[in-house]
């Protein structure tokens, strides 16, 4: 009897085990859906109470992803300043006249190069890789200026592999495999391969067995690219490929208007119309940040920033259109509007964490430089052949749209 009860305990703890490994892994799999928040004042106020602590423990998928330590996966005060300021005077410096005609001329002759090359051996081309290439070469101008010139393919490679990890790292399932069973891990494989080109690439990195995470150039590069691809794709479809004639022709005057002479002021509106608003209309439809998580008593939440951008209540009739002229029609303000913030927290919010340092320093401008001078490069010789229709973010942006020249 004595024994028969022993046995039946041990088997008891046996189940009470493997039911409590069962739960625990089910929770790291399959984690509880985010709140989705897009009550305006509620957003605000979790801009403004987000700390790095809260941050930081919903971003560890990226250090897993890409062996990166910056100021999104930090809790370290001296870690997030350092990363912060450094990007910030980065910007600030970027931020001018000057800077803008330098990068407009290498925006302009790396597309050409592109298109040149891509078309003697193929018909047609991905417009995403064309706009990889120009973002990449800016961010590199801007942040590491003494990385020699990259080849196109050596971009393309970076870029689609930063793609599809950033991909990769929402699947809890792919990042439970990447810690836990690291050789079957499609993560760790990708990452060994962007990090082996980046060492190549990268001069301060030749000759590295490993990259320090606090040393990984893609601390910077993974903000910078993924809060510009997006939008800079979105906006040459709209303004190039979907606009009527006569809008895309006034659109594309707007731009090179602009690009003569780009300064600190957005040119003066022609017809109600200017290139800050077909901007602000492109950050409104395809924020680039769709979502901001952070955290409240353990459950996480998201401030669902696309969904507020979409309302009909603020943004007037049709609201999924892309429709610059709605910002003078409605009386809406880029800096006013409370339900527009296409860069996380409003200026004024007491919080720097979760604002973009490049709302002030010229972000919106650097679009409009990057946006006219594809225009510009892309005239009206190409056509769109081939586009995937449905949600085009991040992650679609690979197959979304293909350019072709025209016979
Ligand atoms: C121009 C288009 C851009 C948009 C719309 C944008 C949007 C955003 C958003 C929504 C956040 C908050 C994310 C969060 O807390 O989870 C953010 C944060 C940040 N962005 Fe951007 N971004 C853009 C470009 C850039 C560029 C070019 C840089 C340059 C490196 C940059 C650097 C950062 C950094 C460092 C943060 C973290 C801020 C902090 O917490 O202190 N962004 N951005």
């Amino acid at each position: 009897m004595a024994s028969f009860l022993l046995h039946l305990q041990v088997r008891l703890v046996l189940v009470g085990l493997y039911l409590a490994v069962v739960r625990l892994i089910r929770r790291c799999v399959i984690p509880r859906p985010p709140i989705l928040v897009t009550d305006v004042k509620k957003c605000h106020e979790l801009f403004a109470t987000t700390t790095l602590e809260k941050r930081a423990a919903l971003n560890q998928r990226l250090v897993v992803a890409f062996g990166i330590e910056n100021g999104f996966t930090t809790t370290n005060e001296d870690v997030y300043c350092s990363f912060r300021n450094e990007i910030e005077a980065t910007l600030e410096r970027n931020s001018n006249d000057y800077a803008r005609k330098d990068l407009r001329d290498l925006i302009t002759t790396s597309a050409q190069e592109f298109l040149e090359i891509s078309a003697q051996t193929h018909r047609s081309i991905l417009l995403i890789n064309l706009v990889r290439v120009a973002v990449f070469r800016t961010v590199l101008a801007m942040f590491f200026p003494e990385v020699p010139r990259l080849s196109d393919e050596d971009i393309v490679f970076v870029t689609t592999k930063m793609n599809s990890l950033w991909h990769d790292s929402k699947s809890p399932w792919k990042i439970f495999q990447a810690r836990y069973f690291p050789t079957q891990s499609p993560i760790i494989r990708d990452k060994a391969q962007l990090h082996q080109r980046l060492k190549l690439v990268f001069p301060s990195l030749r000759g590295r067995k490993s990259i320090l995470a606090c040393e990984n150039p893609l601390n910077i590069l993974l903000p910078a690219c993924m809060g510009l691809f997006r939008v800079v794709l979105n906006c040459l479809l709209e303004v190039r490929f979907r606009s009527i004639p006569t809008d895309f022709l006034e659109y594309t005057h707007l731009f090179q208007q602009y690009l003569k002479d780009p300064n600190d002021r957005w040119p003066v509106e022609e017809n109600d119309i200017s290139v800050q608003q077909i901007v602000a209309e492109t950050l409104r439809l395809y924020p680039p940040t769709r979502r901001i998580y952070t955290q409240r008593e353990k459950r996480v939440i998201a401030v669902d920033i696309e969904q507020v951008h979409r309302s009909s209540e603020v943004w007037g009739e049709k609201p999924l259109e892309f429709d610059p002229r709605r910002w003078k029609r409605e009386g809406l303000d880029t800096i006013q509007t409370v339900e527009y913030f296409p860069f996380g927290g409003k200026i004024g919010s007491p919080a720097k964490i979760s604002r973009c340092p490049s709302r002030t320093r010229g972000g919106p401008k650097l679009i409009a430089v990057i946006v006219g001078s594809l225009l510009g490069v892309l005239g009206d010789e190409w056509c769109l052949v081939m586009q995937v229709v449905g949600e085009c973010d991040g992650d679609s942006m690979l197959a979304s749209s293909c350019g072709s020249k025209q016979p």
